[in-house]
């Protein structure tokens, strides 16, 4: 397996992503790995911020090099599968289980000189009133021991080696099977429609009013 070597871990850094563009740009290989038992300056999408308990979070981020399309519903995809047959995606790739966000997944890609960093979060051991108040109506956790953190990583290597390599079709219909948004009414910054899965460049689909609109950045929410 390529992916996980050479490995760095940091009892406490800002951010397992900033750890891995630094190696990135300083030469290091297609899947170098960084970990921690703490982050101080998690990093989620949009700007938000990911907090995780110490030592109870599987925190990790990998140098992708030359990374194929599709990347974020790759990973998305190998986290679920990682995880457990419960586990549904909500575009592009939060992780539910039982509609509570265990796991998050943040790609910052560098197109032009052909890399990426993918960064995950997987809530294993983490106690949810540990968490800020803010994610207690939406925040899940496995609710695992810490000695569950490893043997996890092991397995989200493994679904990513398989799921990078894919075809496109096969990752789509992989990420379709778990679509937790398919048919329920969703709310994005253009208006509010029905969700009807992801299209092959991995945008979200919205039917609204007759007309399928495509959407490929930005947060939807659930009505
Ligand atoms: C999200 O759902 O908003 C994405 C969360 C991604 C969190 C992980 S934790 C490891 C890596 N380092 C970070 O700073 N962020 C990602």
């Amino acid at each position: 397996m390529s992916l996980g070597r050479p490995r760095v871990h940091h009892r406490r850094t800002g951010s397992t992503n900033d750890e891995a563009r630094t190696l990135a740009l300083g030469g290091a290989p297609h899947g170098a790995l960084v970990t921690a038992s703490e982050q101080i300056a998690g990093r989620g999408r949009d700007g938000r911020r990911w907090a995780a308990p110490p030592g109870s979070a599987l925190l990790c981020s990998l140098v992708l090099r030359d990374p194929p399309e599709l990347l974020s519903l790759r990973a998305g995809v190998a986290v679920a599968e990682a995880l457990d047959e419960r586990a549904r995606l909500k575009w592009p790739n939060d992780v539910l289980i039982d509609g509570r966000k265990v796991a998050g997944i943040l790609v910052e890609a560098r197109p032009r000189e052909r890399w990426a960093v993918l960064g995950i979060g997987v809530n294993v051991a983490v106690e949810l009133a540990q968490l800020p108040s803010e994610l207690h109506a939406s925040a899940g956790t496995l609710g695992l021991g810490r000695s569950a953190i490893e043997p996890l990583l092991g397995a989200v290597l493994s679904a990513l080696e398989r799921r990078l390599g894919d075809r496109v079709e096969q990752v789509l219909d992989a990420w379709r099977s778990r679509d937790a948004l398919y048919g329920l009414t969703v709310a994005w910054s253009g208006g509010e429609g029905t969700a009807r899965g992801v299209d092959e460049q991995g945008r979200l689909l919205v039917e609204l009013a007759g007309a399928v609109h495509a959407l490929d950045a930005g947060e939807v929410h659930l009505r």
